[in-house]
């Protein structure tokens, strides 16, 4: 179907632009021999892991869940890494993931035996102390940090147990901030560096941007590959899906009071919370900052809810209801975040495939939304 025929709101996902960046992270670990994992956090649509199974080597869960549907549909290594494993979840996650990582000394002393007696490479998450971060509320290596061991409290009598170290530390970051978190690593644990099989540097890496330094990153690769022989792994959510969504939806209203609110047939609060949780401001198709284009709105969301605002906007043109309103880079965070809250539907699911065609994947219902409860 034509994009346009398609039912509004509805999560679109491009996947003539997903291919793009899988290409590229595929280049970039045929260059380097580094692993690429899929944090599957970004994005969970499993139905397009078999296609991006082909250029990645597995993926990242960090959920008893997640790590369930990469093991039923993604084909590749299997890590997972939980802040704390339920005892009831971990036997079953010896089964299905090939690397556990652990967070804390506690835990590793715990499951770390059994995990290896199962033939599960172990990690230990690590906290380097390295803040590169704008908001340092969502900073993984914040001070007192829950997230990853301290230097000081690494568990050194168990250090034959552990095959490789954890560290996510970067946000939407290029390979300058990559070199100094490495040195930060080295400086903190480089000594047990010679001695693990792997590393794994998170994500955060921006590395589908326009602008990201390759060549930047492909030093650092190099550096743990050959100053400590060490398997190398990347786990990007946002650079596999980056701008390979859109979110398409419909003015239903237009609101005056001052200032004029087009009333959008989605809701910001439900369907893109990035946007009022994160002060995120997507891309919108045709419309400029507010002020730049003769004719501003704010765009409003249809929940009840005061603060369920996408943002201001200016187009070319008075907006008119039932017109359509696109939002681009909407594949992150939003169908895995999407919540149904004051009775929101849930928008529909859509792909555009490789030849322009659109189709539907996937609609939700009441039944949805009634049996949550
Ligand atoms: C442990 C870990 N790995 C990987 C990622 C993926 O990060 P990004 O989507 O920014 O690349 C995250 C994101 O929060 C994370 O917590």
């Amino acid at each position: 179907m034509l994009e346009s025929a398609l039912p509004t709101p509805c999560y679109l996902i491009d996947q003539a632009k997903l291919k793009r960046n899988l290409t590229l992270l595929d280049q970039l670990r045929k260059r380097t021999g580094c692993k690429i994992l899929y944090a599957q956090k970004a994005f969970s649509s499993y139905p397009f892991y078999s296609m991006m199974s082909r250029f990645l080597d597995g993926t990242a869960s960090c959920s008893a869940y997640e790590a369930q549907l990469s093991h039923t549909f993604f084909h590749g290594e299997h890590h997972v890494f939980e802040t704390a494993y339920l005892p009831d979840e971990i036997n079953d996650l010896m089964n299905i993931c090939d690397h556990i990582t652990f967070n804390s000394p506690t835990q590793l002393q715990k499951y770390g035996m059994q995990a290896k007696a199962n033939g599960v490479s172990v990690g230990l998450r690590v906290n380097p102390e390295f803040l590169s971060q704008q908001f340092s509320e969502f900073d993984p290596c914040a001070p007192h940090s829950r997230l990853g061991t301290v230097a000081s409290q690494f568990p050194m009598h168990m250090k034959r147990l552990i095959n490789g170290l954890h560290v996510h530390a970067l946000y939407e970051q290029n390979a300058d901030s990559l070199s100094d978190l490495i040195d930060a690593i080295v400086a903190k644990f480089g000594q047990l560096l010679p001695e693990m099989e792997w590393i794994n540097l998170g994500g955060g890496h921006a590395i589908t941007r326009e602008g990201y330094d390759l060549d930047r990153l492909e030093q650092c690769i190099r550096r743990l590959q050959q100053d400590y022989g060490l398997t190398v792994y990347l786990e990007p959510g946002e650079a596999i899906v980056w701008e390979a969504g859109f979110f398409v939806t419909s003015v239903l209203d237009i609101v005056k009071n001052g200032a004029e609110t087009a009333i959008l047939d989605a809701s910001a609060v439900c369907h893109a919370s990035d946007i009022t949780e994160l002060q995120y401001s997507p891309p919108l198709i045709g419309a400029d900052k507010p002020s730049v284009l003769p004719f501003s709105y704010r765009l409003g969301g249809r929940s009840c809810l005061p603060e369920d605002i996408f943002g201001e906007y200016s187009f070319d043109h008075p907006l008119e209801i039932g017109e359509r309103l696109v939002f681009r880079d909407m594949a992150i965070n939003t169908l895995t975040k999407a919540r149904m809250y004051t009775g929101m539907p849930m928008p529909a699911v859509a792909v555009r495939e490789m030849d322009g065609n659109c189709k539907v994947l996937r609609t939700f219902t009441y039944n949805d939304y009634r049996n949550r409860f």
